[in-house]
């Protein structure tokens, strides 16, 4: 056993012992290889390193009260790998390869897995890049898939309790056509500067708007945005957001325990009107919102009376963690064991 503070991990990178690996050369993946160092060496000229040909993952993995491993959704984070390959014209990664690598990975670093109760849980990152060199702007002919995890807590550092996000109307992360829908690296350098201002003025996360309107809302930093009202979990429609697995998996919770779910654009006018508001994602789970300010405008949409996450928002989250740990049942069929 490995003496970690469980209960106190951040969400941060955390050494563990072995990460797999696999070139894709000549048309076709190679075999995975097993590594325990933390560096890659790749060209010079590598178009991941020029013209941003990246891609990764984020998906976990949960012990249970009965010591069981289980991952939550991974095909449907193969699924959106494969397709942030497309968005930027890399090779695809092979869902049985995918799954194969997560294993290996989980596996490999099996005393890592957080133990049930502490509330951590073990985050696996897939991360797919151009190697071969380029240096006319097109994609690689090489590229190297790696998979590594590590324990983490959550990603706000307040966990379940509410935190505030500051809309940014002067940044963009995506543009309408552009990538935002895709997994891809330069979406996060585009969000660092309004991400650290928020930072910096004493909020979780910017709160992105579309880029062609600035009228309705995208996302909250890396995660999704949702609302709650009338019974309803509102959560926007937009060509330039990522499709969060965690938010799918809200809103088929949220019909089952009786609520309406509409997926429509979200007008900033409209946050006035929400009983509650949540970020939601792999790193976020939920994480519920108790201000909005509008930096703009010198206004704040309030939200959590006494400071406590809503009704719904605390509902919701118990059942998404509660399939995830294992402690209710997986009526969705969202969850492998890891055996
Ligand atoms: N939006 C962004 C920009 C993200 O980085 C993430 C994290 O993956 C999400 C949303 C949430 O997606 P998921 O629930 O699939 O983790
Ligand atoms: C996730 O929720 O898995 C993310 O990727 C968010 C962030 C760490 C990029």
């Amino acid at each position: 056993m490995i003496n970690v503070e469980w209960g106190k991990l951040p969400f941060a990178y955390f050494k563990t012992d072995y990460n797999v690996r696999c070139y894709f050369r000549n048309g076709a993946w190679g075999k995975l290889e097993i590594s325990s160092s933390e560096n890659i060496s790749i060209h010079m000229a590598a178009t991941a390193l020029h013209y941003g040909q990246e891609a990764f993952e984020g998906l976990k993995v949960f012990r249970g009260q009965d010591g069981k491993i289980r991952i939550f959704r991974w095909e449907e984070n193969a699924k959106r790998l494969q397709n942030s390959a497309r968005g930027i014209l890399m090779a695809e990664v092979p869902t049985d390869l995918f799954k194969e690598m997560v294993w290996n990975v989980v596996k490999l670093n099996e005393k890592y897995v957080p133990p049930y109760g502490s509330g951590a849980s073990l985050y696996v990152r897939p991360l797919l890049i151009g190697t071969g060199p380029q240096v006319g702007v097109k994609p690689a002919s090489e590229y190297l898939f790696l998979v590594f995890a590590g324990p983490v807590g959550p990603y706000f550092k307040e966990g379940f309790k509410p935190v505030k996000v500051q809309i940014a109307r002067d940044f963009d992360r995506a543009a309408p056509l552009g990538t935002g829908i895709f997994k891809v690296g330069g979406n996060y350098a585009a969000s660092l500067r309004a991400g650290e201002r928020a930072h910096g003025d004493g909020y979780a996360a910017a709160l992105f708007l579309d880029a062609k309107e600035k009228k309705y809302i995208d996302e909250a930093g890396p995660a999704n945005f949702f609302g709650i009202k009338n019974n309803t979990y509102v959560t926007p429609k937009s060509g330039s957001i990522l499709p969060s697995i965690t938010n799918m998996s809200l809103q088929d919770i949220a019909r089952d325990l009786g609520m309406q779910v509409e997926v429509r654009p979200i007008a900033v006018d409209e946050l006035g009107s929400f009983e509650e508001t949540g970020a939601c994602g792999t790193a976020a789970v939920i994480t519920p919102i108790c201000a909005i300010e509008d930096r703009d405008y010198a206004t704040v949409f309030s939200y959590c009376k006494d400071g406590q996450a809503g009704p719904v928002s605390t509902a919701l989250y118990k059942r998404l963690q509660g399939i995830q740990f294992g402690d209710e049942e997986d009526k969705f069929g969202w969850v492998d064991v890891i055996e």
